[in-house]
């Protein structure tokens, strides 16, 4: 298959498809475009430790699907053999990553339905994929809002800095921060998106890269360092970045460097938006600093592509994301709308809302 194909930007990145869960190989990207099928909920957890599947909405969703595989795998044949066969299979999609909360939010909705009374165990397997469909489908109509709204934070001639991938490949289709960007453009509006390459693992360069060009945005990959440059130099409108878990207060974690382009952005006066649907915030987490963040292995760092780049011996640190405090954020963008500062107050007043 040609990866550069544009078909390829209608296929969603999790789906079900003939009693198996297919996901876009996000590892192979941009050079190759290959499904891949899972029907054993264990390699799901290994799938999204190895980032085949990665981006907060996207592991949440192929989370879900696990639980339904899960609860095909099962011999059970009563519902309350099937919840304690969902229990173990949920705690070991939970121990694949440990930032973002979607991972989370969408097994608890799982283990949710499957605790409802169920007459008999067939149907709560169906219940369970049914509901598992119904996330994925959600996320993409969230996404779409979350675009409407952001959208209209974009002016036309834009030029934007954007951190990671939040595409279609980090959600189930469209984005978050990057679908607000896609949303703008269908608009119409003209837009220069300069695309954070993203150290260690690439998702600007490799991913969002590959996204634009499906679209046709105009874009332009920078090194992780050359963000202020651009903001001190030129005109930058605005930052966009997704988040994979929005603490009570508003800080926010996200993938690695997105910290320093909050302070640069605000020394230089750029307004800092962070797209996220409401799975992503977490109320039970009371700050940043309560928030879990991931150690990826240090060969990340020190090689690329598999060959080693630093001097062998080297010793490389990998924190996987950071935290930006909610002082750099101009506002929240979600699917029920924007939440401004003082996000403390805000956020909890939007999640009250239904
Ligand atoms: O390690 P990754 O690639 O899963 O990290 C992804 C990000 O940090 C995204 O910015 C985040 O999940 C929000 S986008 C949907």
């Amino acid at each position: 298959m040609n990866p550069q194909s544009s078909e390829y930007a209608s296929v969603r990145t999790v789906y079900w498809d003939a009693g198996q869960l297919c996901m876009i190989d996000q590892r192979l990207l941009p050079h190759q475009f290959v499904i891949a099928r899972y029907e054993r909920y264990q390699d799901v957890a290994e799938a999204i430790r190895a980032m085949v599947v990665r981006g907060a909405p996207a592991i949440g969703a192929a989370a879900a699907f696990g639980l339904a595989l899960a609860a095909q795998q099962s011999q059970a044949d009563t519902p309350e053999a099937l919840r304690a066969d969902l229990d173990q299979a949920a705690a070991l999609l939970a121990a694949s990553r440990p930032t973002a909360v979607n991972l989370f939010w969408a097994i608890q909705r799982m283990q949710g339905l499957a605790r409802q009374p169920h007459a008999e165990v067939n149907a709560l397997r169906a219940a369970l994929l049914a509901e598992a469909q119904a996330l994925a489908d959600e996320d993409v109509a969230i996404n779409q809002r979350m675009g409407a709204h952001g959208a209209a934070l974009v002016p036309d001639g834009a030029t934007i800095i954007h951190h990671c991938n939040t595409g279609s490949l980090a959600a189930v289709q469209w984005g978050t921060a990057l679908g607000v960007v896609r949303s703008a453009f269908r608009q119409g509006k003209q837009l220069m998106v300069l695309v954070d390459e993203t150290r260690p693992r690439l998702q600007g360069a490799r991913l969002t890269a590959w996204e634009l060009i499906q679209e046709g945005i105009p874009h332009k990959i920078i090194a992780d360092g050359a963000s202020g440059h651009y903001m001190r130099t030129q005109k930058v409108d605005l930052c966009l970045v997704g988040a994979d878990r929005i603490a009570a207060n508003g800080d926010t974690a996200n993938k690695i460097g997105t910290y320093n382009l909050a302070v640069v952005a605000k020394e230089n006066g750029v307004p800092f938006y962070v797209v996220a649907p409401t799975s992503t915030i977490d109320l039970t987490t009371p700050n940043g600093d309560a928030i879990p963040i991931e150690e990826r292995a240090p060969e990340e760092v020190t090689h690329i592509d598999g060959h080693l780049i630093a001097p062998h011996g080297a010793v490389a640190g990998n924190p996987s994301f950071d935290v930006t405090p909610s002082r750099y954020v101009t506002a929240i963008i979600t699917e029920r709308g924007l939440i401004h500062p003082p996000f403390e107050v805000n956020i909890r007043r939007l999640m009250e809302q239904d």
